[in-house]
């Protein structure tokens, strides 16, 4: 097992910083800004409140859960409720629960990552491996959205699930309502399950966000939606996140949380019932986002050798910087990326962490200080 590429970046950033440099960090993917002043007073109320320095339920505080019902029922237009929601530790944890019950060793995973021409984020595949499987890459049209037609000519006798992420890690990409109900289509004829990883869901630029439960209600009973408060509202510390999903999954993913951690803390789970009755804050750092993805993406386009794409979504910006390796003569984007660090003390993730070599080189994400 290898660690994660991005997490690799950030800490040879901090590293730098220890040794005085002072380094802005493009590395990991989180939002700079603190949490907002609810969460915290939130928090900080939990820990004077004796109940929560006692044991918590497994399956996560029932009114969190209520509220993340309440959330994905209105992205769905479905009825959620408490009982179909389990509480983990970060979406990350949540996708692992899910591909620890949805596969067996051997099984196959369809995810846009990692592999170029389908530059995904390597959780997906890092979490299907944990289980045993195999992550299979996909290959994606222009604007890095995967086709039903790539994902059936992956199809193998192995094949169980595939994750979707809308918007994406690191290319932004949104799958309009059309190509998830193709998705869709194609996994309900096949009996596949779809997880929709909705972790980056409040960072839609376009409108165009939709959930693939809106799109294939049908799908309902083969769906897993994983969320969190992470990247929404600041809170990638907390480690706070969900999955949704039909009776097995949850009870599947109950019973691994109180066999290994016995539930999520619950001091957490307080501040983020805060988060999510804050509905605003979201909303303002999607706005916020929004104005720093115009300069970002101008001012990379303002430089020789880089092209890059404006994102539908999502925190960051995912350069094509082969012109400007030509130019220098350097191998890939890990050049780039070591020589950013080293003279200019910018930390950004190379393309390569993304297995996106050269052709789209430099996946920097624009995470920088209000
Ligand atoms: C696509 C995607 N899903 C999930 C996660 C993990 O989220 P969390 O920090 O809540 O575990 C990330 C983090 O970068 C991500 O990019």
């Amino acid at each position: 097992m290898t660690d994660n590429p991005i997490f690799a970046v950030a800490a040879k950033a901090e590293a730098l910083r220890a040794r005085g440099a002072d380094v802005i960090t493009l590395a990991a993917g989180e939002p700079q800004a603190a949490a907002g002043a609810v969460v915290v007073e939130a928090a900080v109320a939990a820990v004077h409140d004796p109940a929560t320095h006692h044991y918590g339920t497994a399956q996560g505080d029932p009114a969190l859960r209520a509220l993340v019902a309440t959330a994905i029922s209105g992205d769905t237009g479905l009825p959620w409720n408490a009982g179909d929601v389990q509480i983990t530790l970060g979406a990350k944890h949540a996708l692992f629960l899910a591909t620890q019950a949805l596969i067996d060793a051997g099984d196959e995973v369809l995810a846009a990552a990692p592999g170029w021409p389908a530059p995904g984020w390597p959780g997906h595949a890092e979490v299907v491996t944990a289980a045993g499987g195999v992550a299979v890459p996909v290959t994606t049209d222009a604007k890095f959205r995967v086709p039903a037609e790539a994902l059936d000519r992956c199809r193998t006798p192995r094949t169980r699930a595939v994750i979707l992420s809308s918007p994406g890690n690191p290319t932004g990409a949104v799958y309009p309502e059309s190509r998830l109900r193709q998705i869709a289509d194609w996994a309900q004829r096949h009996g596949f399950w779809v997880v929709s990883d909705d972790i980056y869901r409040t960072f839609d630029y376009t409108g165009t966000y939709r959930s693939i439960l809106r799109a294939a209600p049908q799908l309902r009973d083969r769906t897993v939606v994983v969320g969190g408060v992470s990247k929404g509202h600041a809170m990638t510390g907390w480690r706070i996140g969900w999955l949704a999903a039909p009776p097995e999954i949850t009870a599947s993913a109950r019973l691994h949380v109180a066999r290994t951690i016995t539930h999520v803390p619950t001091v957490g789970q307080r501040a983020a019932l805060a988060a999510l009755s804050d509905t605003g804050t979201p909303v303002e750092a999607a706005r916020d986002y929004r104005r720093r993805r115009a300069l970002l993406v101008d001012a990379l386009n303002g430089i020789g050798g880089i092209d890059c794409p404006l994102p539908d979504g999502g925190m960051f910006a995912f350069p094509d910087v082969s012109g400007l390796l030509r130019d220098r003569g350097w191998s890939s984007s890990a050049d780039l990326a070591a020589w950013l660090l080293d003279t200019a003390h910018l930390a950004v993730v190379p393309g390569v962490a993304f297995n996106a070599p050269d052709a789209c080189g430099c996946a920097s994400l624009w995470t920088t200080t209000r």
